[in-house]
Formats: C-alpha cells, structure tokens, sequence
C-alpha cells in the first residue's frame, strides 16, 4: 500500500504505513488466528451476519490501534459481534493474540483502509454502531486533508449505520473534536446528537480507555466524546 495517487485512484489516505515488524507471536498469530477470524479484503460486499452465524447486532471499529479496547468490549459484550478495521499490522497481530487468549468467539478482523472497506465492502444499513477512538490527529494545517472524518465519511457511515444506530467518535486533540462537532452537525438529515446540538458526550461506561487515551492523560490531554444517533 502507498500513498502515491495512481491513475484510477486519486484518494487522500489517512495514514502512512510505517509497519515495523511483527514479534514471533503476532506472526504465529497471523498463522493460526487470521485463518479463523480474519478478512481478506476482495473489494466485494461482505455477508456479516453469515460470518458471524448469526444475527447479533454488529459493532464496527475503525482504527483500532492495537486492538485492547476492542477486545475489552467483545469480551464484555457476547451477545454482539464486533468487527475491527486496521491497516497496521503488528495492531492487527497484537488483536489477533488477544482473540486466541479471550477465546473470543463474536470478533473479525480486517486489515485495510476503512475508507475503501466502507465503501465496497460493508451492506447498506448493516451496522449498529461505528467506534471512532482516537483517530490520528493530523495536527498541521496542510495535513487536515488527511483526517479520515470529513463529509464524504460521514456520508459513508450514514450509508451503513442502521436507523437507530450511532456513530461514537473520540479524541483528545480539541481542534479535531470541533471540526468532528461541525462535520457531523451539518448531516442533519442523517445524524442526531445525542447530547443535543453542540454538546459533547461524557465518556459512555462501554468505552475503555484506550493506549492512546492513557497516554494523552499523562501529558494533560483532555478528551472530547460525540456520539451521534442515526434517524
Ligand atoms: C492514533 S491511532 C489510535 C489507535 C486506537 N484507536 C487507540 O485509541 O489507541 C489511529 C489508528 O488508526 C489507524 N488508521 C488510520 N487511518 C486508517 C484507515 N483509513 N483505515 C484503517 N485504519 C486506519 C492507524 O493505523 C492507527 O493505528
């Protein structure tokens, strides 16, 4: 993966892959735990509840680091399913350690960019609620093109959360919580705050803390959560 445009594919990414090498368990893991609980992405549309073998409600998380949060709420919560989406590998053999210690059971994984999982690969109102924790920041002004939440995402999301469901976004860099506040509160048509209009959420009990959160509390960092229900 790169970040050059190609001729077909003109998309700004939201990360830069630096992938930094896997220790000797994340590539057993990759061995024996992806096979089971991985996705290989194929650009076509993905049959959740066929995967999952049932038709428990379906958390999507993009993003998610190394994956302790996520594994945190799949354990805490079997009577859903979770799907993680991360294009950093050692994360994604980090979770999938995780899933064999859990023995989670409700949890995939893929390893892609969520913008393009989004758009080709997840049904129409099939989600009950997206996670957003911690995105990367981007915090010079040239680089704001790169934040993965703007209105085409946001679009996207509405396209797939159900009506009723919700979008969760947090983050600890204020700026990017008031572009987040500005660019979901335009979605009027598709998106409610559930704090009501211009008011951020305290953090729900469901959340854990994540490795990013922890450490932005070390350096001071305050932390802004929104959660916006989908008409
Ligand atoms: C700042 S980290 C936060 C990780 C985790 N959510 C936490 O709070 O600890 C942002 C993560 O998003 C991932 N990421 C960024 N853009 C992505 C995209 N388009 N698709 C999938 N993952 C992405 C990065 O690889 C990185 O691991």
């Amino acid at each position: 993966m790169n970040n050059e445009p190609t001729k077909h594919h003109r998309h700004i990414r939201s990360f830069v892959l630096r992938e930094g090498r896997l220790t000797a368990g994340q590539q057993r893991a990759f061995e024996t735990v992806w096979p089971e609980y991985g996705i290989d992405f194929l650009g076509n549309r993905i049959d959740l509840p066929a995967l999952f073998g049932n038709h428990n409600p379906i958390f999507l998380e993009i993003g998610f680091g190394n994956g302790e949060s996520l594994a945190e709420m799949a354990a805490a919560n079997p009577q859903n399913n979770y799907l993680g989406i991360e294009v950093h590998r050692p994360g994604v053999g980090h979770l999938l350690i995780k899933i064999e210690e859990l023995g989670l059971t409700n949890l995939r994984v893929i390893r892609h960019d969520a913008v393009e999982v989004l758009k080709k690969s997840i049904a129409d109102s099939s989600l009950d609620g997206v996670f957003l924790f911690f995105p990367d920041p981007w915090h010079k002004k040239r680089h704001h093109k790169r934040r993965i939440l703007q209105q085409e995402f946001v679009q996207r999301l509405a396209r797939v959360i159900r009506p009723g469901g919700f979008f969760h976004a947090a983050t600890d860099w204020e700026h990017y919580a008031e572009h987040m506040m500005t660019v979901l509160s335009h979605e009027t048509e598709y998106f409610e705050n559930s704090a009501g209009g211009g008011n951020y959420t305290p953090r729900p009990d469901y959340r854990p803390l994540t490795k990013f959160e922890r450490r932005g509390q070390r350096l001071g960092h305050g932390v802004w959560d929104l959660v916006f229900r989908r008409r």
